[in-house]
C-alpha cells in the first residue's frame, strides 16, 4: 500500500565511496564503515569521479594526499557535478589553511589522522543524515511544484460560470467529501478533478485515475477492490485494488455512469464504511481515500432508467461540480485560444496571434466538442499557419467558417436581443452575397433585392460592407 513516499530513514544503508591510494587504508575504512553501509572503493580521484558520475553515492570519504589529483580537487569536482553528495576528507598533514579551504569548497567534515574509528563513523552518519534531509526537502519541493502546476490556478476561466465553479471546487478541496464532476465531453472534468486533489490536504498522496467504462465488466470489482489469490481463474496472486493504491490520496472514477450495477452496490458500501474487501477474501481493510467521480451522461436520467443506483448517486453528489459547456462561456474563448497557441505555437517563428476575423470565428462557433475541440483546432491551425505571424480564418478548421449563431448563456441575451442578432447577421450575409453577385454594382443589386438604391447604400454602410471591395480589378 503506497502512502505517497517517505522512507523509514534510520534503517536505510548509505552508499559510500572510499577514496585512498593506499590499499591497507582502503581496506581499513571499508571494514569500519561496511557494517552499517554499502561501501565501494577507488584507488584514485579520477576513478572516483567516474564512479560518482555513474552511480548514486551519498557520501565520499577521501584522503587528501594522492598522486595525480588530490582530495581537495576531487572535492571541488564533486561539488561541481553533484553538489548534493557529501564529502568527508582525511589527512595526516593537517594545516589550518587547507582545512578552511576544504570547508569553503563544501566539505562536510575534515578529519586529522590519527582519529578514533568511532569519530569517523559518527561523522559519516551525520553526513548521511544531512544528505537525506536535503533529498527529502527537494522531494517535497517537487511535490509542491507539481501540486501547484495542476491546481485550479492552471485552469483558464475568467467567465462568471467558471469563477463560480472554482469557488465551489475550492470548498470541495478543503473537505474530504466525495465530489461528482459533471459536464459534456471535453469540458475539462478531469482537469477539475486533478485540481481538487492538488489543492486538498491529500496533494502529496497518490491520485489514481480509472475509467470505469474501459474496464471489462468481469474485472471491474477486482480492479477496484483487489482480489485474493485463486479468487477466480487467472487470479494467480493476491492483488490490491485501486482503492488500496489510492490510500492517503484521491481515487478518480471517470465515466462513473458506465459502472455495472453490482459494482455500484459494492462501491456504495465502501463509501459508506471506508473499508474494502478484496474479491475472495472475508476480511476488510480500512482505506483512507477521497473519491472524485466524473460523468458526461445525465445520471438523473440513468437513475430513472434503472441504470444507476440512487443511493450511490446521493453518496457521490455531495459536492456537485458542473462544468459548463464552452458555448455557455464564450468569454473564455480568447484566453483559452491564446493559452493553447502559446502551448502549440511552434516557438519563435510560429504564429503568435489571431486575426480579428479568426477570433470572431472562434467566438461564434458552437464547440460541440468543447475545450478539447478548441485545443485541437488551435493546434491544427498553428501547424497549418506555419511561419505566418498570425492565425487567420483560412487556417482554422473549415467547420468554423459556417458558424451558426450560438445561444450563449454567457451573453445572457433576451429572446428579443437574440433574434435581432441573428437577423443582423443574416442581413449582412445577404448583402455580401448580393455584392458578390453584382460585382459591387449597387444600382443593379438594388433592383434585384427589391429596394431603393439609397436605402441599399444605407444598409451597406451600416453593416460595413463596401461595394468597392467587390469590383472586378
Ligand atoms: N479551462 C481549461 N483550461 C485549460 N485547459 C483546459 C481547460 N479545460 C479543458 N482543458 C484541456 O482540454 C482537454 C480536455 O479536458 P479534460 O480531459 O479534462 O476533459 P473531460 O471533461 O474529462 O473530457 P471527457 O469527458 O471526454 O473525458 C485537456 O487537454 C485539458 O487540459
Ligand atoms: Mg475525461
Amino acid at each position: 500500500m503506497s502512502g505517497g513516499g517517505g522512507d523509514s530513514g534510520a534503517a536505510r544503508r548509505g552508499h559510500l565511496l572510499v577514496v585512498d591510494d593506499k590499499p591497507n587504508m582502503r581496506r581499513m575504512l571499508s571494514d569500519l564503515l561496511g557494517e552499517q553501509h554499502d561501501v565501494r572503493t577507488a584507488e584514485g580521484a579520477k576513478r572516483a569521479l567516474a564512479m560518482i558520475t555513474a552511480g548514486a553515492f551519498d557520501v565520499v570519504v577521501s584522503d587528501i594526499r594522492m598522486p595525480e589529483m588530490d582530495g581537495v580537487e576531487l572535492l571541488s569536482a564533486i561539488k561541481r557535478e553533484q553538489p548534493e553528495v557529501e564529502v568527508v576528507l582525511i589527512t595526516a598533514y593537517a594545516s589550518v589553511e587547507r582545512a578552511v579551504e576544504a570547508m569553503r569548497l563544501g566539505a562536510y567534515h575534515y578529519l586529522k589522522k590519527p582519529f578514533e574509528p568511532d569519530e569517523l563513523v559518527v561523522v559519516v552518519e551525520r553526513a548521511l543524515e544531512r544528505k537525506r534531509l536535503a533529498e527529502r526537502a527537494r522531494h517535497l519541493e517537487g511535490e509542491l511544484e507539481r501540486a501547484r502546476a495542476s491546481g485550479l490556478s492552471q485552469i483558464v476561466g475568467q467567465s462568471r460560470a467558471m469563477q463560480a465553479l472554482f469557488a465551489l471546487a475550492r470548498r470541495a478541496a478543503t473537505s474530504d467529501a466525495t465530489v461528482l464532476v459533471s459536464g459534456e465531453s471535453g469540458t475539462g472534468k478531469e482537469l477539475v478533478a486533478r485540481a481538487v486533489h492538488a489543492e486538498s490536504s491529500r496533494a502529496r498522496g497518490p491520485f489514481v485515475a480509472v475509467n470505469c467504462g474501459a474496464l471489462p465488466e468481469a474485472l471491474v470489482e477486482s480492479e477496484l477492490f483487489g482480489h485474493a489469490r485463486g479468487a477466480f481463474t487467472g487470479a494467480s496472486d493476491d492483488k490490491a485494488g485501486l482503492f488500496e493504491e489510492a490510500h492517503g490520496g484521491t481515487l478518480f472514477l471517470d465515466e462513473i455512469g458506465d459502472l455495472p450495477l453490482p459494482a455500484q452496490v459494492k462501491l456504495t458500501r465502501v463509501l459508506q464504511e471506508g473499508r474494502v474487501r478484496r474479491v475472495g477474501e472475508t476480511r476488510e481493510r480500512v482505506v483512507d481515500v477521497r473519491v472524485v467521480a466524473a460523468t458526461n451522461v445525465d445520471l438523473e436520467q440513468a437513475m430513472a432508467d434503472g441504470r444507476f443506483r440512487q443511493d450511490l448517486y446521493y453518496r457521490l453528489n455531495i459536492f456537485a461540480l458542473a462544468v459548463p459547456p464552452l458555448r455557455e462561456r464564450s468569454s473564455d474563448i480568447p484566453a483559452l485560444a491564446a493559452f493553447f497557441l502559446a502551448r502549440y505555437g511552434g516557438g519563435e517563428n510560429g504564429p503568435r496571434r489571431f486575426t480579428p476575423a479568426a477570433l470572431s470565428a472562434l467566438l461564434s462557433y458552437s464547440w460541440p466538442g468543447n475545450v478539447r475541440q478548441l485545443e485541437n483546432a488551435v493546434q491544427r491551425a498553428a501547424a497549418v499557419a506555419g511561419g505566418e505571424p498570425q492565425i487567420d480564418v483560412e487556417h482554422l478548421p473549415p467547420e468554423l467558417g459556417q458558424a451558426p449563431v450560438s445561444v450563449s448563456g454567457e451573453l445572457e441575451l433576451s429572446h428579443r436581443e437574440y433574434v435581432d442578432l441573428v437577423k443582423e447577421r443574416a442581413s449582412r450575409e445577404y448583402l455580401v452575397a448580393l455584392m458578390r453577385r453584382f460585382g459591387g454594382n449597387v444600382a443593379q443589386a438594388a433592383q434585384c433585392a427589391g429596394t431603393e438604391r439609397e436605402s441599399l447604400h444605407r444598409l451597406l454602410r451600416r453593416h460595413g460592407v463596401r461595394p468597392s471591395d467587390f469590383k472586378a480589378e
